[in-house]
């Protein structure tokens, strides 16, 4: 079974269906011309409007995800900005560092909402996933990409760029929602 996953990103493409590996289900680029505006206001709105996207030019069931890093003693920031925060990902590395000099409560959390629309653009499943875990101090690890090396996994004592790729996918955000938005596709087969 082929599914539109609303991405430009061949990284994340390849992620998803390393992850899915064994399901049945292979998830494929949307059609050219896929252009998402991503102006919602939450992390369910975007990728909300990311899967319409892809259904538009795709006419295909498609699947979304938006993500996000939100750090408790920043009122839940970067969030839903988490891309845009800064320019570069060490730059915003070193911002998120900036801003926590001195602070003790370091808590924080990785989100992940998957929205899968049918060929008509209904919404037929919507999936979350959390990760928690904490800023370190400095960056360790040169695995993964964006805020994994600041990200102390809870339970674990390492910074999801100190994780191996297997590993992460196991108890991140957007492995475990996908694990569910998985486990709904089968049941429609
Ligand atoms: P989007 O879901 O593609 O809009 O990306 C959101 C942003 O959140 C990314 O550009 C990263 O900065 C951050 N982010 C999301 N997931 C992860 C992750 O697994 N590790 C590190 N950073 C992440």
């Amino acid at each position: 079974m082929k599914i539109v996953f609303a991405t430009g990103n061949k990284d994340k493409l390849r992620e998803i269906n390393e992850i899915s590996q064994g399901s049945g289900i292979e998830f494929i680029l949307p059609e050219a011309g896929f252009n998402p505006v991503e102006d919602g206001l939450t992390f369910e709105e975007n990728s909300y409007k990311k899967a319409k996207e892809a259904v538009r030019v795709s006419h295909k069931m498609s699947l979304a995800d938006d993500s996000g890093l939100c750090v408790d003693a920043l009122n839940g920031a970067p969030g839903l900005y988490s891309a845009r925060y800064a320019g570069t990902q060490q730059e915003k590395i070193n911002k998120i560092l900036k801003e926590l000099e001195g602070v003790s409560d370091r808590s924080a959390k990785f989100v992940c909402v998957m929205t899968l629309l049918d060929e008509n653009g209904e919404i037929l499943h919507v999936s979350k996933g959390e990760c928690k875990g904490e800023i370190a101090e400095h960056q360790s690890g040169v695995n993964g990409f964006g805020y994994d090396p600041v990200f102390v996994v809870e339970n674990y004592g390492k910074t999801m760029a100190e994780m191996s790729e297997d590993e992460k996918n196991q108890i991140s955000h957007r492995g475990r929602a996908l694990t569910d938005m998985l486990n709904f596709i089968r049941t429609l087969h």
